[in-house]
């Protein structure tokens, strides 16, 4: 029971941020920093299965991982010039300076994610390296195209 509890909550949250992810609306950043948040929340939901904090379920994992992936498929098309100048954006100038750079490292992100689907992990041991080859995708991005605010 308390298991399928925490199934549900997690299908939940997943449902949240793919409506967040999803919602394209006319402010690119706010549209960027939502899919961002979704991307966030899958792999919240994934390190928490791995570390077994919450139970594994393989619907859930998948469907963070297919968050993800939506999201690395537009994630390059909401930074139009000028807008690493919004007060709220973390975007570093570095974004327009190499867009090439930029979108090969969202591109990284959809491939990576792509791999971890068709993998279609099993258990929370499958997770580990999953988390680990596409976790090492935000470090370095953000690293990369980020700044602190
Ligand atoms: C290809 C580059 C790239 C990758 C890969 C990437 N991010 Fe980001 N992320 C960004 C950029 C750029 C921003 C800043 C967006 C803005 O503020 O306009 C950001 C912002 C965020 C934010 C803050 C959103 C907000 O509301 O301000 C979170 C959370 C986040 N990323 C999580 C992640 C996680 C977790 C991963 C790895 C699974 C990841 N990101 C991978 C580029 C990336």
């Amino acid at each position: 029971m308390k298991k399928l509890v925490i199934a549900s909550i997690l299908t939940a949250t997943l449902t949240a941020g793919a409506a967040l992810a999803a919602s394209h609306g006319a402010d690119p950043v706010a549209t960027r920093k939502n899919g961002m948040q979704g991307v966030g929340l899958a792999m919240g939901t994934l390190a928490g299965m791995a570390k077994g904090e919450v139970p594994f379920n393989d619907k859930s994992a998948l469907a963070a991982l297919k968050l993800m992936n939506y999201v690395a498929s537009t994630f390059d098309q909401h930074f139009p010039e000028g807008s690493d100048m919004a007060a709220n954006t973390t975007a570093s100038p570095k974004i327009w300076e190499d867009m090439d750079g930029f979108k090969a490292a969202v591109a990284k992100l959809q491939m990576d994610t792509a791999a971890a689907i068709e993998a279609a992990p099993a258990s929370a041991e499958a997770l580990g390296p999953i988390l680990g080859s596409v976790g090492g995708n935000c470090k370095s991005c953000h690293e990369a195209f980020r700044v602190k605010n």
